[in-house]
């Protein structure tokens, strides 16, 4: 990634006194009437807008039929938001292929696993493998960036649009093939190395030809799950080659713009390993939209971490998100009063340099008629709106914290390929979710005010105090002995159960359990022991009395010593959580599935820290620094007013604060001082 995260137009610069926070949204003129467009800039202007994402489905827009190119509307649209200060995030606008494409060429379209082929008429109908599609799109792109590659309002190029959102798995002919060919490279041509890869030899399934591998189609009982892992990692690689040769094109014709696609860093973003995509890019882009629960924002939290995990510490920008209701889910909840402003500055707390929105004017037809927008159906004159501008002239008053870090020393590890195999059946427990586990985890840690970085297996662990490491269930010798040499480093490792179990083929390492860690964490275990939902066992020790549903397992301690013990249950006595003393460093296991508030003491122990030191409920505290000052973000989720101890001048409302800031219920405040 370059340092550069956005190309600011000069004019842009020139209207903030600076390069400013982004704040925009994605903005769709084709769906209007020209005369709209100008009311358009207008009110974009008042709401402070300086980013807009434009073209994202414009393909049939500006590709109406074969070898007829419509680009008049969008010369005019860039000129416009020029001459009005917005620079454009300009999409390649290959999201969705038009439907003289898929006419012509129904091998584009998409296969279920049910053998099922999507139709034209929903969007992202194409499938990855498809080289009909990557020409055509090629070709457009090649087009965009030839036509706008010099245009003063182009600061950064939007690859495609959530890339895998729909359609990342493709069961198809063209797509069995390609899985093929991906298959011969990775197992050097040899039918045998896949054969034992896959240990194929169970099920009777050896392979004798190529040609009679398939992806994992519809079968009776479970499929290989080794054959399921290697297609997930196919998958998400050929939508790193679509990204990549999209890539190729605008780093050929225009190599000083930066280049961006938005991921979706959790639920829906399941099918992609986004970690190796980013070493591709100049700026991580996330999109984020709430879950429709009370506690949202600390789900808001893990992704906005996982956003800041993948920029690898540096600058990211906020895509996507909403202002109010989405319009895809069962029921659309509108935000409560200031979510969106907490949710907002959520972001920015947690490293993002720009704030995005699905869309700038709200639709008045299509499938997204009743998703909110930046400019509702209602108007300029409606709360919303007003809400939108003063968010924009508050964003504007916090241009200092860009660039400055997040101050994070614990790290969370989260990893795609666990994500994948955890969540495969046949599994001693079918009913474990690794994402859900990450989360609990995460939510613990933000309870406890602490911030964490969620990253890669394979990230840097060298400058962390605290790595947690939930239901991290498979994992390479590489990673774990990484994790291993961040103990003796210093660190605290804190692993959970079923982590470690198996190698990057999901074959289990053999033993006793958790393979990968168990030296690491000085303790065996034989038997995995999953408790059925009406079964419970009691323990003690650092995590206080807790009653433990889901899972547990007899600990074996080899050179662990036990930090709370079962009290009742098959295995009275013995050790449930264990603490293992690794060069300067420490190494703790937990071998049942804790309730929250015993999860949050064994933190305390774990962590060393005081519980005391615990935020208030429902506030959000994180440190954006610099070498010469720190911006201290305070956001009080709950509903009562909360006093801290700190200095400085908050950057929204200019209030000086000496000794102690209050933070008003459901309030915000960005407290900058010197460090
Ligand atoms: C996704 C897409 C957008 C829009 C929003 C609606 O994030 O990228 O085009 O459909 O969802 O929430």
């Amino acid at each position: 990634m370059t340092a550069e995260w956005i190309r600011w137009p000069a004019n842009v610069v020139a209207r903030f006194g600076g390069e400013p926070v982004a704040f925009g949204g994605d903005y769709n003129p084709e769906q209007w009437d020209e005369h709209v467009w100008h009311e358009d800039v207008r009110l974009m202007r008042e709401a402070g807008v300086n980013l807009v994402t434009v073209g994202v489905f414009s393909w049939s827009t500006l590709q109406p039929e074969p070898g007829r190119w419509n680009f008049g509307w969008l010369d005019r649209v860039l000129d416009l938001l020029h001459a009005h200060d917005i620079a454009v995030d300009l999409a390649t606008a290959t999201a969705s292929p038009p439907p003289w494409l898929t006419t012509r060429f129904p091998e584009v379209l998409p296969v279920d696993r049910h053998g099922r082929t999507m139709a034209q008429g929903g969007r992202q109908a194409w499938s990855p493998s498809s080289l009909v599609y990557r020409e055509h799109s090629l070709e457009l792109v090649e087009r965009m960036a030839g036509r706008y590659g010099e245009h003063p309002a182009l600061a950064l190029w939007h690859v495609s649009n959530e890339l895998g959102g729909h359609n990342s798995r493709c069961y198809g002919e063209q797509s069995a093939a390609a899985f093929r060919a991906w298959l011969r490279e990775r197992y050097h041509d040899s039918l045998d190395e896949l054969n034992a890869a896959w240990t194929t030899a169970a099920w009777s399934q050896t392979y004798s030809a190529w040609t009679e591998i398939q992806p994992p189609r519809l079968t009776f009982t479970d499929s290989n799950p080794t054959q399921e892992l290697d297609f997930d990692r196919f998958s998400s690689d050929r939508l790193r080659e679509q990204l990549r040769a999209e890539i190729a094109v605008l780093r050929r014709v225009t190599p000083d713009i930066p280049i961006t696609t938005n991921m979706v860093l959790f639920d829906a973003g399941k099918n992609m390993d986004y970690s190796s995509w980013t070493a591709d890019l100049d700026l991580v882009a996330s999109d984020h939209y709430l879950r429709p629960t009370p506690d949202a924002h600390v789900e808001l939290s893990f992704s906005a971490d996982r956003a800041r995990g993948l920029a690898r510490g540096g600058p990211w920008l906020l895509m996507e998100t909403a202002t109010g209701a989405t319009s895809w889910r069962s029921v659309n909840p509108a935000k409560r009063p200031g979510q969106l402003r907490r949710d907002v500055f959520a972001h920015v707390a947690r490293g993002s340099d720009g704030i995005c929105f699905f869309q700038w004017r709200a639709a008045r037809a299509g499938a997204e008629r009743f998703h909110s927008a930046m400019l509702p159906h209602a108007g300029a004159g409606s709360r919303k709106f007003r809400e939108v501008a003063a968010l924009g002239a508050e964003l504007a008053s916090c241009s200092e914290v860009l660039g400055t870090r997040v101050a994070a020393d614990c790290a969370l590890l989260f990893s795609e390929e666990s994500w994948w195999a955890a969540e495969r059946a046949s599994h001693p427990h079918n009913g474990l979710s690794y994402a859900e586990t990450a989360l609990g985890w995460h939510r613990t840690l933000w309870e406890a005010g602490v911030t964490v970085d969620v990253v890669p297996p394979s990230a840097d662990l060298s400058g962390y105090r605290l790595i947690v490491v939930p239901m991290l269930y498979l994992i390479s010798d590489r990673d774990a002995a990484a994790v291993a040499a961040a103990a003796e480093a210093g660190a605290t490792v804190l692993v959970s159960y079923f982590s470690g179990i198996v190698d990057p083929l999901d074959r289990v390492r053999l033993g006793g359990y958790p393979g990968a860690f168990r030296d690491l964490l000085g303790v065996r275990v034989e038997e995995f022991a999953p408790l059925a939902e009406a079964d419970s066992v009691e323990i003690d020790g650092v995590t206080g009395p807790a009653r433990v549903s889901t899972w547990h397992e007899e600990i074996e301690l080899t050179d662990a010593v036990a930090e709370a013990r079962y009290l009742d249950g098959d295995f009275a006595g013995a050790p449930a959580v264990t603490r293992a003393a690794r060069g300067a460093g420490e190494a703790w296991y937990v071998g049942v599935e804790l309730p929250a508030d015993a999860r949050a003491r064994l933190l305390d122990a774990v962590a060393k820290r005081p519980s005391a030191g615990r935020p208030a409920d429902g506030l959000e505290v994180v440190t954006r620094r610099s070498a010469g000052h720190a911006y201290l973000f305070l956001i009080n989720h709950g509903d009562t007013e909360v006093t801290v101890q700190g200095s400085g001048t908050d950057l929204l409302d200019g209030s000086v604060h000496e000794g102690k800031i209050t933070v008003p219920a459901g309030g915000v405040r960005v407290v900058g001082s010197a460090r």
